[in-house]
């Protein structure tokens, strides 16, 4: 009972508004977490109470933009935080010398100039992708599972991008190792518990499991890792040679001028980790475009429209069938429809939690006090009235052809990578993969959903959608060159 009560005063906070469990116990945030719906629980609360919402004793939600300034601000030093994560990776790790360290140490891979030069490596697996959706899916006009096949794209291709090898997933139709299904399950676990860590030392850090993991009656490593390490010892052995520049040479090559800091461990930790955190997220919002595009056929015909002007004009090419990431730049609709994707879907449903330092800290014109958990959910962020329009529930590209300074102002509020100084480190890669995919897919397939309804999402850290099945079709269209000569 003292407990609860002190709970309830704590810091002040039930001055505060939010539900009225989370005053006493974060057994709220389990549950909504749990529910798989909580970036749509966010959303309603703050739309019922404003700008600042009490989440559980000790955590508050902020939703106004100042917000985001002064929680991820660069120089501000909010740690982040991250539970369960064993490995001392740039994702998970929570100290922050550290982390400035590795970010410094790997940032060379993930510049613009380098990004570029692995565009090759993206093409090899965009063809196969495109090839073996055509063989298993739109011959036969077979039912494809849209949301598990982009799983397995974005998984091979950021393998590809990292070791200049694909785990297979693509070649073989199937969720090699069961990495997939394994992925699936830690966020399953890790996303509720996360809120309630204690939970955690309960089911898996325990005693029993740790010694059952050490006596080797547990296999802790996935397959992920399992691939890393494989892909890791042939390369340093130089049994596989590659023609092309991918993450591993630039990882090598930071190793060679900081080996002391940047050892064979933390290496193999940074290729895994990326694995992880790249996937997913690309899969989703690939997902997210095609589906807001069969949801809104006037949109999905406009942008269809400007890819084949493109190629007809001469503007762009599709020569082998694939768009180039240069010119996918000259495609302004094509933008607009990623971006507001990206506003309507973010990948990630939940807040991204930093603590405040022990002296306290302003936020939003409130002194908070040190030790307190803070954050901001992109869910929320980007359906503001007063910065996206009162149509913050239609999906609508044209959003984003607008001048200058109301672009400004929505950009501010984006939030779908996360910000400052632990910002996405692999945004551009995203990018570079859905600027060449989706304008290919949809040169060479005609989609058709499988069902009018809306598809039922299911968040659990990310915000997936439990089905999204589609019947795809070869387009008619001939090549570029043909299709200039019939327009003349
Ligand atoms: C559309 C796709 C993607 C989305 C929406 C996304 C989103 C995010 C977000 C929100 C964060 C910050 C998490 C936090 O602050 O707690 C993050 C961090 C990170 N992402 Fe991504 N991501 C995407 C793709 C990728 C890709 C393709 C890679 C790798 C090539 C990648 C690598 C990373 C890494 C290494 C971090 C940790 C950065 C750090 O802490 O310094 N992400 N991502």
């Amino acid at each position: 009972m003292a407990t609860l009560a002190r709970n309830y005063f704590n810091k002040g906070f039930n001055k505060y508004p939010g539900p009225f469990l989370a005053r006493f116990t974060d057994a709220w945030r389990f549950e909504s977490v749990r529910s798989g719906k909580s970036h749509l629980n966010l959303q309603a609360l703050h739309e019922r109470h404003g700008d600042i919402v009490r989440l559980g004793p000790n955590s508050l939600s902020f939703s106004n933009p100042d917000a985001l300034k002064a929680i991820y601000g660069l120089n501000n030093r909010l740690t982040k935080i991250s539970k369960g994560y064993v490995l001392q990776s740039l994702f998970g790790t929570q100290d922050q010398d550290y982390h400035m360290k590795l970010r410094r140490t790997v940032s060379n891979a993930f510049s613009m100039t380098s990004i570029v030069q692995y565009e090759p490596r993206v093409n090899d697996t965009v063809r196969i992708f495109l090839q073996r959706t055509e063989e298993l899916f739109a011959k036969s006009e077979k039912r494809c599972n849209f949301i598990h096949w982009l799983q397995y794209f974005a998984f091979d291709v950021i393998t590809e991008i990292t070791y200049s090898r694909r785990v297979g997933f693509v070649d073989r139709y199937e969720d090699v190792d069961g990495i997939i299904a394994w992925l699936d399950k830690i966020f399953d676990y890790q996303a509720p518990v996360g809120q309630m860590p204690w939970l955690d030392k309960l089911f898996v850090k325990n005693p029993i499991r740790t010694a059952l993991s050490k006596y080797g009656y547990i296999d802790n490593s996935s397959g992920t890792a399992r691939f890393s390490r494989a892909r890791m010892a042939e390369r340093l052995s130089g049994t596989y040679k590659k023609d092309s520049m991918d993450l591993l040479t630039m990882f090598l090559k930071a190793q060679k001028e900081n080996p002391d800091f940047f050892d064979d461990g933390r290496l193999l930790t940074m290729t895994t980790s990326i694995a992880l955190a790249g996937s997913d997220t690309t899969a989703i919002s690939l997902a997210g475009v095609f589906y807001f595009l069969l949801r809104n056929p006037r949109c999905y015909q406009k942008l269809n429209q400007e890819i084949d002007d493109a190629i007809i004009t001469g503007l762009i090419s599709d020569a082998e069938g694939i768009i180039t990431w240069s010119d996918a730049q000259k495609l302004p609709y094509l933008h607009a429809c990623i971006q507001e994707t990206f506003r309507m879907h973010p990948a990630i449903g939940m807040i991204l939690e930093r603590l405040v330092p022990p002296q306290g800290m302003e936020i939003c014109d409130q002194f908070i006090p040190g030790g307190t958990v803070v954050g901001c959910n992109p869910w929320v962020m980007h359906r503001r009235r007063d910065v996206f329009g009162e149509d913050i529930d239609t999906w609508r590209p044209e959003r984003w052809l607008v001048n200058a300074a109301d672009l400004r102002k929505m950009n501010e509020v984006m939030f779908q990578f996360g910000g400052g100084s632990r910002t996405c480190l692999g945004k551009h890669i995203a990018y570079l993969e859905m600027y060449k995919l989706i304008p290919s897919f949809l040169r060479r397939f005609q989609i058709k959903a499988c069902s009018d309804e809306e598809w039922d999402l299911h968040t659990k850290w990310f915000v997936k959608p439990r089905e999204f099945d589609v019947v795809l079709t070869v387009k008619k269209s001939t090549s570029s060159k043909e299709r200039l000569q019939n327009s003349q």
